[in-house]
């Protein structure tokens, strides 16, 4: 057996989405508890996680090369690998006989024990450690002590929803709720680590349930109505919602609830109830657009934003058509579009009618530019308004500050004092991209 140094710093790289994020920093938590320092900027690491996404494209193939990449750059000392996340998941012992630079392989529901994973890589063990599902995890990872003024919380995981063409429910595993307790505090603790915002995230965040502090069973419009009564934080996001998980309590709290940002991430996929219906997805293109009705009526100025698949196998250019027009329908402020990738082991990768590449090159074209159009359009009215920001860093420019306004808009302006404060602007350009904005000086300042 070929034991090893134990590694004295480390590097996190998380792709893919929000919850990698989340899921990257806890991991960073439970490495600097075990006395594992962050890598300086520039330097190499002696412990590199790669904190995998499987959700399309190649991923594994993406892992390989950035392996291949570590052991090169490491030269003669390369450094320590573990390959986390979905990636992980789904290919464990593959990745462990394919590259034996990797050192372990640790899913998504079992990081909270890559600290003793690590003791054994460096008595020369490989281990693999893809055990679900996650209930055990979040009790054992340590206690918040840092937060950026935007910080995520995932309070919600896994999926049993089953879309034909996805690969979470089987890398994230089935729909778990963290407990209201749990959450309270994790939430308390971000607030007073520096977070002023905090965005709660589950692959189906709105099929959150649990009881709250009187033993009452709540949903996600409870957990945000409990949440906004912390005093020092001043905004609430979560994401990504299911159509069918949306609740009157939810809609009604965007109208009711200050804390709870303009905006609502609802994918839709496609504009077809025949694509649809071949998804899975269980709701129609008419009955997601009545839905986000009740979302405006509830709050007029909600920024809408959604996720779309096109290529899905057998889709016609009719079919896509009508996505197109649905897209023309909502008038989305943000929304994220991806060709179809089939992914090993799900239903739709044995579908018929798989769509050619330049075809769907052809249409993610088309729905980006109405895409774009409508951010640009939205962009365009929010000029004149006034809003808060939450500044999140510098900009390019000297003297200049970039945040977000309520509608996760970004905006650039002069005259902030720091990170995490929430300034008074007035939208005054836009962009396709972003707003300029002027900072509002307080009457009494
Ligand atoms: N191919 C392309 N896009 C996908 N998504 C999920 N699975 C696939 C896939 N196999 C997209 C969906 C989802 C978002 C997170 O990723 O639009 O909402
Ligand atoms: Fe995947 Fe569908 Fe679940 Fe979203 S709802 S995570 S797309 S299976």
């Amino acid at each position: 057996m070929h034991t090893r140094e134990s590694p004295k710093t480390f590097r996190v790289k998380s792709f893919g989405c929000q919850m990698n994020v989340y899921d990257g920093e806890r991991m960073a938590e439970l490495l600097a508890d075990k006395g594992i320092a962050p890598a300086p900027d520039g330097e190499e690491a002696d412990l590199v996680v790669l904190n995998t996404c499987h959700i399309r494209e190649k991923a594994a193939e993406k892992v390989y090369s950035d392996i291949g990449r570590l052991v090169k750059a490491g030269g003669e000392r390369p450094p320590m690998i573990a390959v986390a996340g979905c990636v992980a998941q789904a290919e464990g012992e593959e990745i462990m006989a394919r590259a034996p630079a990797v050192g372990m392989v640790v899913g998504p529901q079992a990081y909270h024990r890559l600290p003793e994973l690590i003791d054994r890589a460096v008595r020369g063990e490989r281990a693999v450690d893809t055990e679900m599902p996650a209930d055990a995890k979040f009790a054992a990872l340590p206690a918040r002590r840092r937060a950026a003024p935007s910080a995520f919380l995932t309070i919600q995981e896994g999926c049993d929803k089953f879309c034909t063409y996805c690969v979470v429910p089987y890398t994230r595993g089935a729909e778990i709720s963290r407990s209201f307790k749990d959450l309270l505090r994790e939430a308390q603790r971000l607030v007073e680590a520096g977070a002023r915002e905090i965005t709660l995230l589950g692959q189906n965040v709105n099929a959150w349930t649990g009881e709250d502090a009187k033993g009452r069973s709540i949903g996600l419009d409870g957990l945000i109505r409990q949440l906004a009564a912390l005093p020092d934080l001043a905004r609430i996001r979560y994401t990504t919602s299911h159509p069918n998980d949306v609740t009157d309590g939810l809609i009604a709290a965007h109208g009711e609830v200050a804390k709870l940002m303009p905006y609502l991430h609802l994918p839709v996929q496609s504009g077809s109830d025949r694509v649809l219906k071949a998804m899975n997805r269980s709701h129609t293109a008419a009955s997601y657009l009545k839905l986000l009705d009740r979302f405006r009526a509830a709050r007029a100025d909600i920024a809408l934003s959604g996720d779309f698949i096109v290529g899905f196998p057998g889709e016609t250019e009719a079919e896509f058509t009508e996505t197109l027009r649905l897209v023309d329908a909502v008038g989305y402020a943000q929304a994220f579009s991806f060709k179809y990738s089939p992914r090993p082991g799900t239903p739709a990768a044995t579908m018929t009618g798989h769509v050619a590449r330049e075809v769907m090159d052809e249409r993610l074209q088309r729905l980006q530019d109405a895409i774009n159009r409508d951010q640009f359009a939205f962009n365009q009215r929010s000029v004149g308004r006034r809003c808060t920001v939450l500044v999140e860093r510098k900009g390019k420019r000297p003297g200049q500050w970039l945040g977000k306004s309520p509608w996760l808009q970004s905006v650039f302006f002069e005259g902030a004092s720091g990170i995490g404060e929430m300034a008074e602007v007035a939208l005054a350009a836009a962009g396709p991209n972003s707003l300029a904005g002027e900072l509002l000086v307080p009457a009494a300042a």
